[in-house]
């Protein structure tokens, strides 16, 4: 149900991880392609939420302070333009002179990224998912569900390179 896309949470943050570590590994081929594939993922997942969930909780939710609407939508449209950047900055480390401090900046810049996800998640958490949760019978929130296909995000994961067949961890 509605706390399954926590799961979703979980498989996008080790998607990230797995791009980060091929930065490390200094494979910037390797990590701009996980980071599409990550971004893939993410993007399916917040269109999903503005798109199904939040005009719901929106409507039928009494959220303010840090669980008003906005700030999903908010927190998204940061996350998206962070992740463009990051493509950007990715697919330019081949060309860099001074590569090791393109590196750490990238990193860094990730590093403050990855806090902002991790709040939003916190939000999502929360406020979004336990709030609908409540305020739908089981029968909408089986409806509002059968809307999202969890599948295809489970299989945007598997389909990436060397992610496949490896014992995937749970971080946290
Ligand atoms: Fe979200
Ligand atoms: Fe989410």
């Amino acid at each position: 149900m509605i706390e399954d896309l926590k799961r979703v949470h979980d498989l996008i943050d080790e998607m990230f991880f797995d791009h980060q570590k091929a930065l490390l590994h200094f494979e910037f081929d390797r990590a701009f392609t996980l980071l599409e594939m990550y971004e893939t993922v993410l993007i399916r997942h917040m269109n999903d939420e503005e798109a199904i969930l939040l005009p719901v909780y929106s409507e039928r939710a009494v959220s303010s302070g840090a669980g008003s609407p906005k700030y999903f939508f908010d927190d998204h449209a940061k996350m998206r333009s962070y992740v463009a950047v990051f493509k950007q900055k990715t697919a330019a480390l081949r060309s860099e002179p001074d590569l090791d401090r393109a590196l750490l900046k990238l990193l860094d810049r990730e590093a403050f990224y990855l806090r902002l996800c991790s709040h939003h998640d916190k939000r999502e958490t929360d406020f979004l998912y336990p709030i609908l949760e409540q305020v739908l019978s089981d029968d909408e929130e089986r409806s509002l569900m059968s809307q999202i296909d969890l599948d295809a995000d489970r299989a945007s994961a598997v389909g990436a390179p060397d992610l496949t067949g490896r014992g995937r961890q749970q971080k946290k």
